[in-house]
Order: structure tokens, then sequence, then C-alpha cells
């Protein structure tokens, strides 16, 4: 096993609604990554990952709250850590955050290069103007970025061509986690095709250490990390390698996530997505015993009686499901 250089323990976080009503948006998550790989983590809307991916960094703000877990950053702690400290020692350098529609996000009237230098300057005060632009016109030639990007203005960029730029900002500090949420999702095919290209070279160049790449399309991750979790109602229901996760899906709900009629070759559907009927639930009031009881075709009895602990196959798999693996295979071959 490889260097971890994330692991959770049991974290878990809430936001505090204006009715002080807790709502555990992640609750009780545990995974490690190792350097040099990456992590998908796929769910629908409203299962908790970019509320995940905001808490992986240690810095919290009202309405979310740190609630109890620990964040461990390359042998580092950050989950107690004072959010000053956080923003000043940790953020952009040992993890950077890539937020939903974060080209969006860019001030259309700022020069490219001028965010690049907020990012440098946050942690090294005294690098010049001259050294970040080379340190940055280096970088995004290695990227496969046109250097006159950087004198330009985020207006002038194309949708994807801002998004690789916001990547490429992010990470000029080679941190040694990038966690990037639903990255790709808001780009036509093409542009999609490049910013996971341009994820994959910063990982294969040692510019991110290590990645998670959040998307509710759990096809959309086969080709692109090394593993895979499924989220569901603020809890991790299964991890496997990519293709495990792909071809041959454990809980009913990796299993309805990934559809039935797969091509081998690609991990793409033939079929249109096959959507499953119902929504997750409201994580003001969670249902009893396995979160996904209330809409899965295999509910038992036993489903709904107590928490539905994570059960261990094959050595490193991993599911939530109180059926075992030889009746969960019998069921799908059945559908
Ligand atoms: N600002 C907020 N205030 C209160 N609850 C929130 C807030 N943002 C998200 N939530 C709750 O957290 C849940 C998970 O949201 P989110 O992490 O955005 O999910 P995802 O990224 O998987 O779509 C939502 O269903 C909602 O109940
Ligand atoms: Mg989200």
């Amino acid at each position: 096993m490889g260097k971890i250089m994330l692991e959770v323990k049991d974290l878990k976080t809430k936001y505090i609604t204006r009715f002080n009503e807790d709502i555990y948006a992640v609750d009780g998550v545990t995974l490690q990554l190792e350097e040099g790989k990456s992590l998908g983590i796929a769910g629908e809307s409203g299962c908790g990952k970019s509320t995940l991916a905001l808490s992986l960094m240690g810095y919290y703000f009202p309405p979310l709250h740190y609630s109890s877990g620990e964040i461990i950053i390359d042998g580092q702690t950050i989950s107690h850590l004072d959010p000053d400290v956080v923003r000043k020692r940790i953020l952009g350098r040992e993890v950077a955050y890539i937020p939903q529609a974060a080209m969006n996000a860019l001030n259309p009237t700022q020069k490219i290069i001028r965010f690049i230098e907020d990012v440098v300057h946050a942690h090294f005060p005294k690098k010049t103007r001259q050294e970040i632009y080379t340190m940055a016109k280096d970088r995004f030639e290695e990227l496969g970025l046109p250097a006159k990007v950087l004198n330009q203005h985020a207006v002038e960029l194309s949708g994807g061509m801002k998004q690789r730029t916001v990547i490429a900002i992010s990470t000029i500090l080679s941190p040694k986690v990038l966690i990037a949420d639903e990255p790709s999702s808001a780009l036509d095919v093409t542009s999609q095709k490049k910013v996971i290209k341009m994820l994959k070279s910063l990982m294969d160049k040692g510019y991110i250490r290590s990645m998670i790449f959040i998307t509710h399309e759990l096809p959309l991750l086969y080709n692109v990390t090394d593993d895979i979790m499924v989220m569901y109602a603020g809890k991790i229901v299964e991890r496997g390698s990519a293709k495990e996760m792909v071809f041959d899906p454990m809980h009913p709900y990796s299993h309805g996530l990934m559809g039935s009629i797969i091509v081998p070759e690609t991990g793409v559907r033939e079929q249109e997505l096959t959507a499953i009927p119902g929504t997750p639930p409201n994580l003001k009031n969670p249902p009893k015993g396995c979160r996904f009881a209330p809409r899965c075709p295999f509910v038992k009895p036993e489903c709904v009686v107590g928490d539905v602990e994570m059960r261990t196959f094959d050595e490193h798999r991993s599911y939530r499901c109180v059926l075992g693996v030889d009746e969960l295979r019998e069921a799908y071959k059945n559908e």
C-alpha cells in the first residue's frame, strides 16, 4: 500500500438551519486515498457530495458545521484546526478545491494572471510578479493551455477553456489533494474530455498527488478514477475499483445508478439511463435503517430495523446492504 495522502475517519458535518434543525449531509464518512491515486464519488443530487467536498477541506462556515470525526492530510490532522489557520496554511497548498460551477465564479473583469498571483501570494507573499508569471507560464504550457490566456480576462474565454483555466489556477501550488466537484458536468462532450485529460495529466506529472472527482454520473468515472465510492443520503454505500463498480456494482443503489446494459469496452451504457424511481430522502429526517430501503426493489423487513453496517468482500470491496453478494448477483441476473 502506498503512502496515505488523505484519510477521513467517521466524519460527520451538519447544516444548522434558521429553525435550528440539524441536517447531517455527511453522516459518518470514512475513506482513505493513497498517493498517486484518484477516487470518484458518485450519487444523485442531494446526496451530500458537495457537502463532503466542502467538509474535506476542514474549512467550515455557517450554516455548515463540523460535528465529529477526523480529516488527516499527509499525516496532519486538519479537522480541529482554527479556520484561519486552515485558510492560511492548508487551502490551495495542501488541498485544493474546485467548487461546482467554479468557472462561473471567476470575476470576468480580472486578468487570469491576477487570480494566480492571489493564490501564490496567500502562501508566498515575497514572490515577485515576474517569478509568478514565469511559474504560471511554464505550468500552463505543461498542461496544454496557451500562455496568452494569462493576460486575458475570464469573459474572453470559452466555457471549456475557463474551466481548465480554473483548474490550472487552483492547482498552481501543486497540492497533495485535489477535490473537484462536478468539474465537467456543465460542459459539452468535447470540453468534458479535455477537462478529464487535463486532470489526468496533473496526476501523471505529479502536480497533484491525489484526486477526488465528484459526479452525479457513475458511468462517467470509468477510465477517469482508480476507485469509486457511491454516496447516498449522507453515507457511503459502496466502494470498489472503477471497473468493479461499473461492471459489477453490488449495492442496489449503485446498481440502479449504473443501469443494467453496459458496453464492455467503454463502460458506457447502451440504453438511455433508467432513472431510479423516487428521490433521495430529506436529510432533516432520514429513514430508519438502510436509507435506500424506501426506493429499493429488493427491500426486506430487516432493512428498516437498525443501521446497516458496511460489509467487506474480495478483501478490498465493501458495501452497505443486508443482502449477501450471491443474493444480490442472483437478483440482478433475474431482473
Ligand atoms: N446551505 C444549506 N443549508 C441547509 N441544508 C443544506 C444546504 N446545502 C445543502 N443542504 C442539505 O444537504 C443535502 C446535500 O446537499 P449537497 O451536498 O449539495 O448534495 P449534492 O452535491 O450531492 O447534490 C441537501 O439535500 C440539503 O438537505
Ligand atoms: Mg453538488
